[in-house]
């Protein structure tokens, strides 16, 4: 499974990159928000940043707009993927970037039939977002597994792509279901190390260590 970095902050996406531990980033209006930056140039930034598929929001409403924005977003770098939301005027906007050979993430998706939608017009990611499922008392895993099932009964190409992961478990089961991407908060990302027992053992490695009296080097 890959992981993508959801966060407009160009620290969180350095150190992360570092560590090797993304293949890609996602962006959406409220991140950009919060980062304080001029939207075109901080996805410009993360761009350089990574090799892997930067997803920056459309805003418009209406096909003809959304292409038009989607045009200035895809000229900032090769490894832009252009989000739409669900809807039909942005599946339109899917299908028509799509077909011209960019890459399209449909965010904002809440149901199995949403996601046959996106792969129909052709989306390179879907994005499900299974926290705010969960948030309103819905199966945000349960809708994935029908994704996947769908996806897999036809064969479609579209990567299913976890949004609004929160916590580690979302990780877990979106790897053990087959998601494709799970894109997280880099605090959820970096959570994933954490254990009680490599704590313990390194804290026991450490302790034996130094009553050896050695050093290396
Ligand atoms: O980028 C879309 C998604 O990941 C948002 O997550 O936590 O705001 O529901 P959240």
């Amino acid at each position: 499974m890959k992981f993508f970095v959801d966060t407009a902050d160009t620290a969180e996406i350095e150190e992360l990159a570092a560590a090797g531990l993304i293949d890609g980033v996602t962006t959406n209006p409220s991140l950009i928000h919060k980062s304080g930056k001029n939207f075109l140039e901080v996805t410009r930034e993360i761009c350089a940043l990574t090799p892997g598929p930067v997803s920056a929001e459309v805003l418009a409403l209406d096909h003809e707009e959304m292409m038009r924005e989607a045009e200035h977003l895809r000229k900032i770098a090769d490894n832009v993927c252009i989000k739409v939301p669900l809807t039909l005027e942005g599946l339109k906007t899917c299908k028509a970037l799509s077909d011209e050979g960019t890459m399209v993430n449909v965010t904002l998706c809440f149901s199995a039939n949403q996601a046959l939608l996106a792969a129909k017009a052709g989306a390179t990611f879907v994005s499900p977002f299974v926290g705010r499922h969960d948030d309103n008392g819905l199966d945000g895993m349960g809708l994935l597994r029908d994704i996947r099932l769908i996806y897999d009964n036809y064969a479609f190409d579209t990567q299913i792509l976890v949004a609004s992961v929160r916590h580690p478990i979302h990780v877990l089961e979106s790897a053990r279901i087959g998601a494709d991407v799970a894109t997280m908060p880099a605090k959820v990302i970096k959570s994933l190390v954490n254990h009680v027992l490599t704590d313990k053992g390194l804290e026991g490695f450490l302790a034996d260590w130094a009553k050896t009296g050695q050093t290396i080097g």
